[in-house]
Formats: C-alpha cells, sequence, structure tokens
C-alpha cells in the first residue's frame, strides 16, 4: 500500500515570467516509488503541462537528470520522499519547467568533429578493438549534463569554456585506438586550461571525471 507523500517542483515558463515558483502536489508513493514515477503521477493526475523527460526508465538514456533537494540525480532510479524539492539541473536553458534546451551543447561540439576519425580503414574484418579501460569507463557516459550543473566555469551562453561534458566526450576519442585527431589540441581550444585548481566535476554515473579526463589532458598539456 502507498501513502501520500507531498513532493516540490520548480515550475517556470520563460514565456511568461522571468523567475520560476514551488509548486506542492500531494502524490501516492512507496518505499520503491522513484522520482520519475511521482513526476508522471503528477502529470497524470493534477497538470498535464508540467514538462519533464524521460525515456529508458532504467539510467541508460540520461534524460531525466533534475536537481533533488538541491542535487544531480536520475530521477527513473531515485527513490521519492516526503518533502523532496525538485527543480531543474542548474546552470543550464530552461526550456520550461524541468526540462533544458541541449542543442546549444551540440552545435558547439559539432565544431570538434565528435566521432570516430580514421586514417585508415581496418586491416581486416570483423576488426578487432582492444581499447584501454579509460575508454570502456567513459562510455558509460549517458550525456544527462548533470556535470555540466556543477561546473563553476561553465556557461552556455559563452563558447570559450566547453565544460565537463565536452571534455568527456573528446577524452572518450582521446583514449579510442582508431581516432587520429589531436584531441588534446581540441581541448586546449575548449579551454581545459581554464580548469588548473578546480576538481569539482562530479559525475552521477560514477566516471571519475578529474582522474581520467581533466588531470590527464592537463598534464599533458603542461609537458609540451
Ligand atoms: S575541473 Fe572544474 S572547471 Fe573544469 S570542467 Fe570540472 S568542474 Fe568545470
Ligand atoms: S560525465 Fe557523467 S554527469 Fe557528465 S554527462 Fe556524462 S554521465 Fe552525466
Ligand atoms: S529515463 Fe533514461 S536515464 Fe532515467
Amino acid at each position: 500500500m502507498g501513502q501520500d507523500i507531498f513532493i516540490k517542483i520548480l515550475r517556470y515558463n520563460p514565456n511568461n515570467s522571468q523567475i520560476g515558483h514551488n509548486e506542492t502536489f500531494r502524490i501516492e508513493a512507496n518505499n520503491n516509488s522513484t522520482i520519475l514515477e511521482g513526476l508522471l503521477q503528477v502529470y497524470e493526475k493534477y497538470d498535464s503541462t508540467l514538462a519533464f523527460s524521460y525515456g529508458c526508465r532504467v539510467k541508460n538514456c540520461g534524460l531525466c537528470a533534475v536537481n533533488v533537494d538541491g542535487k544531480p540525480h536520475y530521477a527513473c532510479v531515485t527513490r521519492i520522499r516526503d518533502g523532496m524539492q525538485i527543480s531543474p539541473l542548474e546552470n543550464l536553458p530552461v526550456i520550461k519547467d524541468l526540462v533544458f534546451e541541449r542543442r546549444i551543447f551540440s552545435k558547439y561540439l559539432e565544431n570538434f568533429k565528435p566521432y570516430v576519425v580514421r586514417e585508415r580503414e581496418p586491416e581486416a574484418l570483423p576488426e578487432i578493438i582492444n581499447q584501454p579501460d579509460e575508454h570502456t569507463q567513459l562510455m558509460s557516459c549517458r550525456e544527462c549534463f548533470a556535470c555540466m550543473s556543477s561546473c563553476p566555469k561553465y556557461d552556455y551562453r559563452q563558447d570559450h569554456f566547453g565544460g565537463p561534458l565536452a571534455f568527456v566526450k573528446l577524452a572518450q576519442l582521446h583514449y579510442d585506438v582508431r581516432d587520429s585527431i589531436d584531441r588534446v589540441k581540441q581541448v586546449k581550444e575548449m579551454g581545459i586550461l581554464n580548469c588548473s585548481g578546480c576538481s569539482r566535476c562530479t559525475c552521477i554515473s560514477g566516471i571519475p571525471i578529474n582522474k581520467i579526463v581533466i588531470k590527464p589532458f592537463l598534464d599533458l598539456l603542461t609537458a609540451m
């Protein structure tokens, strides 16, 4: 049996207002109910104009990340509790309520060929590829943008600093044995030198961004 709990959701529509406001909803939940289930209940029972995004429901697509009591979480796998405050990821361009614009970042990243560029075709097919451990770890990035929301230097209105997700995307390629582009030069163009002295990258999928992305790139650049 579920019990009634109350959650607060930050509502914001930039077309109607400059600032958001909290709305409280009573929903039914049990010990295993997730935040995403709570949002779906609000949408179905009370307000079908609530904007939020999700896809896989199993921590795979990265679409459902929201701030919960001020910290980023995947809504689809985080248990919902009475009194929780749910808001959009910070520091990102909100379209409405919990949904933010991702295309600005995609357009920025396109300038850096964010895909494998090979020098040579494979010698034989099927090709056997042995990727380093760092590559495997980095491929668990779900592009949820949580790290971008906690970066003190990222500003989506400017493109002098790519931000942690951009560095992660280029690090995937840097470690990829098939790729031939100088990704170190690219992260320098993205402004990674601004990361010196900062180690605040936080990944909600558990990728050690500082250890396998920021620090190795900075070490390579200072050794040049
Ligand atoms: S090290 Fe700091 S400034 Fe650099 S990407 Fe991570 S959080 Fe942002
Ligand atoms: S590095 Fe982690 S926090 Fe950043 S987008 Fe990828 S999965 Fe999300
Ligand atoms: S819905 Fe896909 S990660 Fe949560």
